[in-house]
């Protein structure tokens, strides 16, 4: 027989303690503590399956069955390394909104297509409701189950009739178990379910994925606590104004994380975009000042992106730095370096800078590019439409060289770029592909044909120019 108790649980990590404090010990967050009747059972700690367990020399563990199953939906399957795992327990992440529910009723009825058993719990819309999304997705297969309920042990009741090789659960925050006080969506409840869910999986070996909603702030904390429960989180990301959407993986027991899955969002549901590349730049203008095209990476995937700088006159007291898209850290000390160490001055301007097409780059290998684009718009000078820019910029005004050069001028190279400036250190370049070297972003901006002496350093500047 279970007993209850009560036991106080910080809302941000997780953490408990035997009683109320304003402060939680383990994060440090103030007012996060609540209180919480908490079931104590024997079964309900471990994440094992509850058999009796046996010790065996490694080599001798049954493997088989626990390959991958591919779903059948390619940038998914990317991001999982090939599939889904047998008795594999997955937290899709992501804002309300961004998906989630349309990725995995896509991915349901996919797998269902190719002979798998799946079942949809839904606890968030009503049964309707999923069969009008999946009628206009194309997704009514007669091996893909539904049943629309939010109560744990109904659900795991159906999952053991229906006995699905795929489980998904949307989402692990609109579950609950009525044998806890606490109210669903709350840090105890998601945890407990999270629980009994993922012993269940590993019991029945079926793949189960669970949805979880974050928000940008990171406010509901219940998918953050269960990272290390589930053996995989994936993170759905994207702008909700643009139909982008980025699928990567978190943590991940069965494969790597640095696999990026790029769908985009249309009105039959997502699809996968294999060459973002061509997406990201079909509406570029070429020859417009403040214009530059950087090769990122995104993890192992190269992806070529155009961004954008727009440097104009201010009428504020305190001129404004937009960043969208890119860090806003990275732009104030790009920003700084061109004014202190090549003489460009921003003063009394407002700066606008912006990764096209709803991608996020913030990693330090934009900001070559980023310098070139804020020069190129403060002199009015466009760079030349085939070249390309990536390198890392120091604080004394050097550049740097960022990893995987090669991947990145090789993508740039197949999207029809032929130049780029890249730091003195750089490798060598993909054959036919010209890089102009530069130990210094002085010495970049001339490769790049951008003369300072052309036209007045910063402002005031002729509109008609
Ligand atoms: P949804 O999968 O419900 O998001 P989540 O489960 O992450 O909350 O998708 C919500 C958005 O996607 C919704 O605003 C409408 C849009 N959408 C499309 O644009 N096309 C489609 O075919 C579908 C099903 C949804
Ligand atoms: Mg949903």
């Amino acid at each position: 027989m279970a007993r209850t108790r009560s036991i106080y649980r910080c809302g941000e990590c997780g953490g408990e303690g035997p009683q109320w404090t304003g402060r939680c010990g383990g994060c440090g967050a103030w007012n996060t503590i609540v209180e919480e009747c908490s079931r104590e059972s024997a079964s309900s700690s471990g994440l094992l399956p509850s058999a009796p367990s046996r010790a065996v020399p490694i080599a001798d563990v049954e493997s088989e069955g626990w390959e991958p199953r591919p779903v059948g939906i390619g940038e998914l399957d990317r991001v999982l390394g090939g599939g889904l795992v047998a008795g594999s327990v997955t937290l899709l992440g992501g804002e309300p909104g961004i998906g989630k529910s349309t990725l995995l009723l896509q991915a349901l009825s996919a797998l269902a297509g190719n002979g798998a058993r799946c079942l949809l719990a839904c606890a968030e819309e009503s049964a309707q409701q999923v069969r009008m999304r999946a009628a206009r997705l194309g997704a009514l297969r007669s091996n893909l189950w539904l049943v629309a309920d939010t109560d744990l042990s109904a659900i795991l009741a159906h999952a053991a009739t229906v006995a699905p090789d795929v489980l998904v659960v949307d989402s692990i925050q609109t579950v609950f178990d009525p044998d806890l006080a606490s109210a669903p969506g709350s840090v105890g409840q998601v945890r407990e379910c999270a629980h009994r869910l993922v012993r269940a999986a590993k019991d029945a070996g079926r793949a189960t994925i669970l949805v979880g909603h974050v928000t940008k702030d990171g406010t509901l904390a219940g998918p953050r606590v269960l990272e290390h429960t589930v053996d995989t989180v994936l993170s759905f990301e994207g702008e909700r104004h643009h139909a982008l959407r980025l699928l990567r993986a978190v943590k991940h027991r069965f494969g790597p994380t640095s696999e990026l899955g790029l769908f985009e969002m249309t009105d039959d549901g997502l699809t996968g975009v294999p060459d973002p590349g061509r997406l990201f730049l079909s509406d570029r203008q070429a020859h417009a000042p403040g214009s530059v095209v950087v090769p990122t990476l995104e993890g192992h995937r190269p992806l070529v992106v155009e961004l954008q700088a727009l440097v104009a006159k201010s009428a504020l007291a305190t001129p404004r730095r937009s960043a969208q898209g890119l860090d806003s850290g990275r732009l104030a000390m790009v920003s700084a370096v061109l004014e202190e160490r090549v003489g460009v001055s921003l003063a009394g301007a407002d700066v606008y800078a912006l990764a096209v097409g709803g991608v996020r780059v913030v990693e330090p290998g934009a900001d070559l590019a980023l310098a070139l684009a804020l020069v190129s718009s403060v002199t009015g000078c466009a760079l030349p439409p085939d070249l390309v820019a990536c390198g890392e910029i120091g604080l004394c005004g050097e550049l740097r060289q960022v990893s995987q050069t090669g991947r990145r001028l090789a993508e740039a190279a197949r999207l029809g770029f032929g130049r780029a400036v890249v730091p003195a250190s750089a490798p060598e370049p993909p054959a036919g592909f010209e890089v102009l070297r530069a130990s210094t972003l002085v010495e970049a901006l001339a490769r790049a044909g951008l003369s300072l002496e052309a036209k007045p350093v910063g402002f005031p500047r002729a509109v008609s120019a």
